[in-house]
């Protein structure tokens, strides 16, 4: 399964949509440079996440033929690594010397969070001194360790897209995808993505793959909106054939790369049949946990880089050395596990709390020897049952719980 935001990525600039005043001072500085004479030898693009920052740059590459050197500065974490990497590819010729690059230089506002800032002052001296253009890019540019990027390159901000836009680029996607798609709900999507246009075309596909695009399913989806996400997610993790395959899976996704190591984990064995596969894919996921562990442990949050190339490319690779299956994601057992008797406990807790308060009791002996008459009162007699709340000051839920007759009740 491809995702539909890579699917549809524009090929060419003219179809990245909005930005119109973005696209065009791009356009211009990118001319300055196949001119060869730049006033500003980087740009920086900065804006709100989805919403077709990357995505100009590479349809501008593809459309010009450019070699495109994508890194992530997040990866960066010494000054070193950033000369090591783009200071090279910003000196060198291509091989052949017949196609030309560009260097696209993403997460940039990652390098003002480091404790190491001679990341910052090396970039600008690749700056300074590079054969070929450099697009930065940044979700938020304006940290005062930046300041120095700022003055270097020019600045080209981009804006949440508009709704009416999302709404018919939506619409584009639902006719190529031959998908009967109601104006009422496609507004609804583009309302909730807020300008973000990754995340309307997520919520699309999502949407799409349950079979009906109805309001409906609409209703139906929206408490579900991070478990779509989610499931997405690892659809992409296990499917990603490169590095940035796998760091593109996790991206716009809201959840710590803990929590997503566990939903990797419990769905492994389910996804990967062969045995000797899995057997690979398990040792990467014991070296992720390891760093995951170190990480915390040690504060050594340099660590953390290895953990998503182990648990989404390095996964799907041993995945992909056997004949698949198609196999449905399920819900981590451990954290379905976890959050229902989490639940319970708490109100379980609360109860026996109440009770212990009005009975001059211990709450252990509460929940022991009161709670099981209450319970049943309250799941055989409404009447008396609103009676006994009142008393014991039980709250809907309360009430709801005790009524439903309990399923366990040791303490
Ligand atoms: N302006 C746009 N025009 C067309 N597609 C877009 C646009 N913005 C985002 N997308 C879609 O969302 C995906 C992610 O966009 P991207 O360019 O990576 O966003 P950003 O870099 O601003 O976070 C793209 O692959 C594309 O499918
Ligand atoms: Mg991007």
């Amino acid at each position: 399964m491809i995702p539909w935001t890579e699917k549809y990525r524009p090929k060419r600039v003219s179809e990245v949509v909005g930005n119109k005043e973005a696209v065009e001072s791009f356009l211009s500085w990118a001319k300055q440079w196949s001119a060869g004479k730049p006033s500003k030898k980087a740009a920086l693009l900065y804006g709100p996440a989805g919403v077709g920052k990357t995505s100009l740059v590479l349809a501008y590459a593809n459309e010009n033929g450019l070699d495109v050197v994508e890194v992530n500065a997040s990866d960066f974490r010494t000054a070193e690594k950033v000369e090591q990497i783009v200071g090279l590819a910003s000196q060198q010729a291509t091989i052949t010397g017949l196609r030309k690059r560009i260097i696209l230089v993403d997460e940039v506002d990652g390098l003002a969070g480091k404790e190491d800032v001679g990341g910052v002052s090396a970039l600008l001296k690749v700056i300074t001194n590079t054969r070929v253009p450099i697009v930065l890019v940044a979700n938020n540019p304006w940290d005062q360790r930046l300041a120095g990027l700022r003055e270097k390159a020019q600045l080209i901000e981009f804006k949440r897209i508009h709704k009416a836009t999302v709404v018919s680029h939506l619409k584009k996607i639902c006719a190529a995808e031959g998908l009967k798609c109601s104006d009422e709900v496609l507004k609804e999507i583009a309302d909730r993505s807020n300008g973000d246009l990754r995340s309307a075309i997520n919520d699309l596909q999502a949407i799409a793959a349950t079979g009906t695009i109805s309001r409906e399913t609409l209703n139906v989806l929206g408490y579900r909106l991070r478990d779509r996400e989610i499931f997405s997610a690892l659809a992409a993790a296990f499917n990603a054939k490169s590095v940035r395959d796998g760091r593109l899976a996790l991206e716009g996704l809201d959840m710590d790369l803990q929590s997503f190591y566990q939903w990797v984990f419990d769905n492994t064995p389910e996804q990967i049949s062969d045995i000797d596969a899995l057997a690979e894919a398990l040792e990467r996921l014991a070296r992720a946990d390891m760093h995951l562990q170190r990480t915390t442990r040690l504060q050594r949050w340099g660590l953390m880089k290895y953990v998503t190339p182990l648990i989404t490319t390095g996964v799907a690779a041993a995945k992909h050395k056997a004949p698949t299956k198609f196999a449905k994601f399920s819900f981590p057992s451990k954290i379905r596990f976890m959050s229902n008797t989490r639940n319970d406990r708490e109100m379980r807790e609360r109860i026996a709390t109440k009770i212990a308060a009005k009975c001059h009791l211990s709450t252990s002996k509460a929940w022991r020897e009161i709670l099981p008459f209450i319970a049943f009162i309250f799941s055989h007699n409404g009447a008396k049952a609103r009676g006994m709340a009142k008393f014991f000051d039980f709250d809907k839920s309360e009430v709801s719980y005790l009524s439903s007759g309990l399923k366990s009740s040791k303490k």
